[in-house]
């Protein structure tokens, strides 16, 4: 605005046609001067960020964002001070997953275009994780570290629903709410479907495994990557080196005594990225209850079986594996219940649940003394409820 004023007491000046240019001059260099200046302010702006990080925590895997400083902010760290907050973020829009947090901050909404890892106060009370681009009226809280396109999909689940997001002022190590872990790789979402089933049935935490470099096409170049990735294991499986990278998890495997390892097929062996999470690992399977589920198009399991057996030499098999394959997929909860009860996985549990009775407030879930999960209270009998033994009697 001062500019344009500027301009127009020239135009009406009688100055020679000399000092009109050298006041041009003067005035595109004010102009540069004054737009460099509006940068730097809101650089400042920007820049204005907290050294405390938040760590978002999604399937065992969190990731720090860096916070804007506002007041938004400011109450947020307050708020996490108490402890870590847990929220149910859905996938919208093709952009971002949100939900409510249960509590409220102070807004100060500006119009935003969101970039990926944005991460967003809405409406004051709901919070959005943003894997896209969206323009609205928002307040920013902060950006999510490090993480590119891809692998902000990955981790955000995009496009699902239900998904629980803890968010905290440390990693965290996920509370284990049972005795018994589901452990899965996924790249075409079978074993996802597969272990999600699995979840259904039973009373178990789960780990999802992703690898680091989340912009492999295995299939690619009939399904070379894999096959690439597989021979540099079967050369070296004693070398850390030779396994591929994936990203950091926090789960204690000392919380749990049962497993369940859900995996894919690859050129007739277990998915390279699985076997890095046993291969790092595997030691503190011994002596241990192990699952194995396998899935694959059409060919047999058994190199997957001997992976299995090479990464975990101590486990305790609970029977032999299950095969799901492209035909049976379909009937996965079917297959699933009986293979359970083949393997006597609930008078496993049972045993464990009755030892832990008296005290074992880890434990969620109401459960009768055969250790099957109930939905509601008995009106009338002894259950188990949060680990601890109760009786319900008849008034
Ligand atoms: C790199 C690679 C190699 C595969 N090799 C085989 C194979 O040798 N035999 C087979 O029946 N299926 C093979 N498959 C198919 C997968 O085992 C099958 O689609 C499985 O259900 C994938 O699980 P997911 O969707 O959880 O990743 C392969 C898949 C990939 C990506």
């Amino acid at each position: 605005m001062r500019i344009v004023a500027y301009f127009a007491l020239d135009k009406n000046s009688k100055t020679t046609s000399k000092m009109k240019t050298f006041t041009k001059a003067l005035m595109i260099m004010f102009a540069m001067l004054m737009c460099s200046c509006a940068d730097k302010s809101n650089d400042a702006i920007a820049q204005t960020t907290l050294p405390q990080k938040m760590y978002i925590t999604i399937d065992g895997v969190s990731q720090p964002a860096t916070l804007y400083n506002n007041a938004a902010t400011q109450a947020l760290i307050a708020k996490l001070e108490e402890g870590p907050v847990t929220v149910t973020l859905n996938s919208s829009g093709g952009f971002e997953i949100w939900g409510a947090l249960g509590f409220s901050l102070p807004t100060s909404n500006e119009q935003i275009t969101t970039q990926p890892g944005d991460v967003i106060l809405y409406n004051g009370s709901n919070i959005c994780l943003m894997y896209g681009t969206n323009s609205w009226s928002y307040t920013r809280l902060g950006h999510i570290d490090d993480l590119n396109d891809s692998e902000l999909r990955s981790f955000l689940k995009a496009g699902e629903s239900n998904i629980e997001v803890t968010l905290s002022l440390q990693p965290v190590s996920p509370q284990p709410t049972s005795n018994t872990l589901v452990i899965y790789y996924s790249y075409t979402n079978h074993c996802h479907e597969i272990a999600q089933s699995l979840i259904e049935q039973i009373d178990a935490d789960v780990l999802r495994i992703y690898p680091k470099d989340k912009n492999q096409q295995y299939e690619a170049n009939g399904y070379a990557i894999g096959m690439q990735l597989l021979n540099t294991i079967n050369a070296n499986p004693n070398s850390a080196d030779s396994y591929p990278e994936i990203d950091p998890v926090s789960v204690s495997l000392d919380d749990y005594d049962t497993f369940f390892i859900v995996t894919p097929l690859w050129w007739s062996q277990m998915a390279a990225i699985l076997q890095t999470y046993l291969f790092n690992h595997g030691a503190e399977f011994a002596g241990k209850k192990v699952g194995l589920i396998v899935s694959s198009h059409s060919s047999g399991i058994s190199g997957v079986v001997a992976d299995a057996e090479r990464l975990i030499p101590n486990a305790d098999w609970m029977g032999e594996a299950l095969w799901i394959n492209n035909a049976n997929h379909g009937n996965r909860a079917t297959l699933i219940q009986n293979w359970l009860s083949d393997i006597n996985y609930s008078d496993i549990s049972t045993i464990i649940k009755d030892i832990n009775a008296d005290n074992h407030s880890g434990l969620s879930g109401i459960y009768n003394l055969n250790g099957q999960k109930l939905t509601t209270i008995p009106s009338n009998g002894i259950y188990i409820e949060n680990g601890v033994k109760k009786i319900a009697t008849k008034k």
